[in-house]
């Protein structure tokens, strides 16, 4: 996904902020509809007056309203971590952050921890987004330590660095892991909460998915990579990731079998990481999503929705329809999840329709919670009445 320079973001957005100022208190207005819930988040009370709009976002660039209705709030009164992939990029346009810090206490990273990515920029971007998150007391979830599979030419983050690759010998293979491992978890000891260690490792049909860390090391590279990741930080939790997996049967079940044995083997497991990334026109029901986050977490295990994201593009109607089978998704899956004992967080990937891989990978849609000039959409009220709820 291709994202503009900062200057052409920041005109761009700068103006549809200006946008959201004057539709803000038609949010309000349309919250009304759900009246029973808190107004909408404060930085739509901030901004009265439209002369005022700049004071306005550079006041609201420096404090995060810690009183303000918020989905932040609202998950914190569950004991629970609400989350958002950011990129360091979107962190340059003042409203981004302010959004991020006010909704969500929870971060990760969209691509700035990845092996490639690492290896290609260095720390800076990561750093800055360790360090945003610890201004603003969020916890931060690295992503991810080893993305097992084979390049994807859509996915940059797949793609491993050049000294690794199929001539690379299995001692060198195994110590350029270790290296990769102990460095990144351990630079961000004590700072990174939680590590989605292995991402994506079993396969759509069947088996462990092929890739070079498979023909290198055996289905043992996962288990090592927790090992790994356990020697550079003990306290951090660690977590296996996938999708496809959220609902019961199929790749769902090899995950919870490939997971339950983890555990079995007194590997350094802490949770796994459910990244729902669904389709509005079919996705598994939220009773089976439930029975999965129970099963997992009956494991010990702390469960996660990852990158909740839901696409609304193909759901027939018009655009008032779409926004309402989307804020019904959002809320029943969310609200079956935390009901759970053992679910730990929702993390959605990204908050904004102005930034969603989405667009790039499955063509233009309205995946988030935050329209493109940050107005809380139906969706938005659907997770606020989900973590409202009983
Ligand atoms: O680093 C460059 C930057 O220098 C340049 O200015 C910019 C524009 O060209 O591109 C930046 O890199 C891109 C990066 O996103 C930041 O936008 C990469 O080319 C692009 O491949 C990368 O895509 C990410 C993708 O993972 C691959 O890493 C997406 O943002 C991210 O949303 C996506 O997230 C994955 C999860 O990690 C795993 N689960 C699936 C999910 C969606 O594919």
């Amino acid at each position: 996904m291709s994202v503009p320079s900062v200057a052409k973001t920041d005109r761009r957005n700068f103006l549809k902020y200006i946008g959201t100022a004057a539709a803000g208190v038609a949010v309000g207005v349309a919250a009304d509809r759900y009246s029973w819930i808190p107004s909408s988040p404060a930085i739509l009370t901030q901004t009265t007056r439209t002369e005022r709009v700049t004071d306005t976002i550079t006041e609201t660039t420096t404090k995060t309203p810690s009183c303000s209705p918020s989905l932040r709030a609202a998950a914190e009164a569950r004991g629970l971590l609400i989350g958002s992939a950011a990129d360091e990029n979107s962190l340059r346009y003042a409203p981004f952050g302010t959004t991020l810090a006010r909704e969500f206490n929870f971060l990760t990273p969209e691509w700035e921890m990845k092996w490639i990515f690492i290896t290609q920029r260095g720390y800076e971007a990561a750093d800055t987004l360790v360090k945003f998150a610890s201004n603003h007391q969020m916890k931060v979830k690295g992503h991810t330590l080893i993305w097992a599979r084979g390049f994807d030419p859509r996915l940059e983050g797949t793609r491993l660095p050049d000294y690794v690759n199929e001539n690379t010998s299995v001692a060198d293979f195994r110590r350029a892991i270790q290296e990769h491992i102990h460095t990144l978890v351990g630079r961000y000891r004590g700072k990174v909460y939680a590590w989605d260690v292995v991402n994506e490792a079993v396969d759509d049909i069947e088996g462990l998915r092929k890739s070079l860390f498979l023909d290198k090391l055996g289905e043992g590279f996962i288990a090592e990579a927790f090992q790994l990741a356990h020697e550079a930080d003990p306290d951090a939790l660690l977590i296996y990731n996938d999708y496809g997996a959220e609902g019961m049967g199929g790749k769902s079940d090899r995950v919870y079998t490939l997971v339950k044995k983890l555990v079995a083997d007194n590997v350094p497991i802490h949770g796994v990481g459910l990244q729902m990334h669904i389709n509005a026109t079919g996705y598994p029901t939220a009773e089976h999503v439930a029975a999965n986050v129970r099963r997992l977490a009956a494991l010990g295990l702390k469960v996660n929705i990852s990158e909740m994201d839901v696409r609304i593009r193909d759901v027939p109607g018009d655009t008032q329809q779409k926004l309402e089978v989307q804020r019904q998704v959002y809320r029943d899956i969310v609200s079956a999840c935390v009901k759970v004992k053992g679910f730990m967080a929702a993390t959605f990937w990204g908050f904004t329709d102005a930034h969603s891989w989405v667009d790039s990978f499955y063509g233009p849609d309205d995946p988030l919670l935050l329209d493109e000039y940050y107005k809380p959409k139906p969706a938005y009220w659907g997770v606020m009445e989900a973590l409202l709820s009983g």
